[in-house]
């Protein structure tokens, strides 16, 4: 493997100084790109293109094609993992996603067991190899899955929810069964993400989208604790080099100083909070990761610059911070508002950097 040529973003994760503050987006590779849209078209189907390698590998290059982005993020889904325990993943047009078989009956819960990932998920390590060479280098590839809650929401519901009213009542009428599914997911995620890093990933997420809509009480518990033994888990090192874990609860603005101290290198945060106010509560411990509402890029070219001003302003000349929006990117944008977003983060923080701006 040859070296790293941008290794921003994995020493921005180590809080270790960079000379321009590195970013990423969520959902980079996805429908806002015409490229993307005619890759998933010659593949069939959303699901074809997740489990073929070669088409994985085509549309995790295509944003980094358009953007001196600082990371590629894995082409895939954190439904995959439910996928391969049997509960049958579908996506039904403009509909979402769908399991064939949710998790309702004692016995579904009971059957429920940790899958191979190098057998039931090798089409997941063969796309991690296959990015990874068609790299060759030029950035770091971030491997991913979802959360243990989270993942439980949509294997419990069946699908996006508006109330969570299925997995609520489990939670608060059978809680035991609940903690049973949690476990066999957090076995799956370790055995999952270590495979990631074993083929090549060289930072990893979990993806928490579900976590915020839990009571203080229940947040702890239910999810913060699976995700402090998952990071616990995963293969620290790898080819002399860390490789970081980020954690992201969307909606977790409250739980900042909780979610910073379950030994992950960073921190995402959706836009809700004020990412300074947040470097000053937990800032020391963890790196932070965000935290522009993707709507910013529905807006003009001269409010896109001043949003994400904003950002790297409140942050300040500290190291540490990784862009990233606060969620994905909508489907609705345009890309040319894309290019714009990078070259204001990038120019803007260097500017930081060399204090010819105050901040
Ligand atoms: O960030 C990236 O570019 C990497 C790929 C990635 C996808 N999904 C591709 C995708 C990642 C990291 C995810 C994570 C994911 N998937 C999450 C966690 C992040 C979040 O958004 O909170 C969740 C909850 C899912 C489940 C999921 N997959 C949903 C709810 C949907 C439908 C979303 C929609 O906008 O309709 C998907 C489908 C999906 N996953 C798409 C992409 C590019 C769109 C599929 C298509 O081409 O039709």
């Amino acid at each position: 493997m040859s070296a790293l040529k941008n290794d921003s973003f994995l020493r921005a994760l180590l809080r270790e100084p960079t000379d321009y503050t590195p970013m990423w987006m969520m959902r980079q590779a996805g429908r806002y790109l015409p490229e993307y849209n005619a890759t998933r078209a010659r593949a069939g189907d959303f699901l074809t293109l997740c489990k073929t390698p070669d088409l994985a590998t085509e549309v995790t290059l295509q944003p980094l094609a358009r953007y001196p982005l600082d990371a590629a993020i894995l082409f895939s889904d954190i439904l995959t993992v439910p996928d391969a325990m049997g509960l049958g993943l579908y996506f039904a047009d403009g509909e979402g996603p769908r399991f064939e078989r949710p998790l309702r009956d004692e016995w579904e819960v009971r059957d429920l067991s940790v899958p191979d990932p190098t057998d039931k998920l090798g089409y997941v390590m063969d796309a991690v190899r296959s990015i990874r060479r068609a790299l060759d280098g030029s950035v770091p590839l971030i491997g991913f899955s979802g959360s243990p809650y989270t993942l439980a929401c949509y294997m419990v519901e069946g699908g996006g929810s508006s109330d969570y009213r299925h997995i609520k009542t489990m939670l608060y009428s059978r809680p035991d069964l609940l903690h049973h599914i949690l476990e066999i997911n957090t076995q799956a995620i370790i055995a999952y993400l270590n495979a990631q890093i074993e083929a090549g990933a060289q930072a990893v997420m979990i993806f928490d989208s579900w976590g915020g809509s839990l009571s203080a009480y229940a947040y702890p518990e239910f999810s913060l604790a699976y995700m402090e033994r998952i990071v616990a888990g995963l293969i620290k090192e790898r080819d002399g080099r860390r490789v970081p874990s980020i954690i992201f609860t969307k909606g977790g603005g409250n739980w900042l100083e909780a979610m910073a101290g379950i030994g992950a290198d960073a921190v995402g945060l959706d836009w809700t909070v004020d990412i300074g106010e947040a470097r000053r509560r937990i800032g020391a411990q963890v790196a932070l990761q965000g935290n522009l509402d993707p709507s910013v890029l529905h807006g003009t070219p001269d409010s896109i610059r001043t949003e994400a001003t904003r950002i790297i302003d409140s942050y300040g000349n500290h190291p540490g911070h990784v862009f990233n929006l606060g969620h994905g990117i909508s489907q609705f944008t345009h890309p040319d508002n894309v290019t714009v977003l990078v070259e204001a983060v990038h120019s803007r923080s260097r500017a930081v950097r060399t204090a010819s701006v105050p901040a």
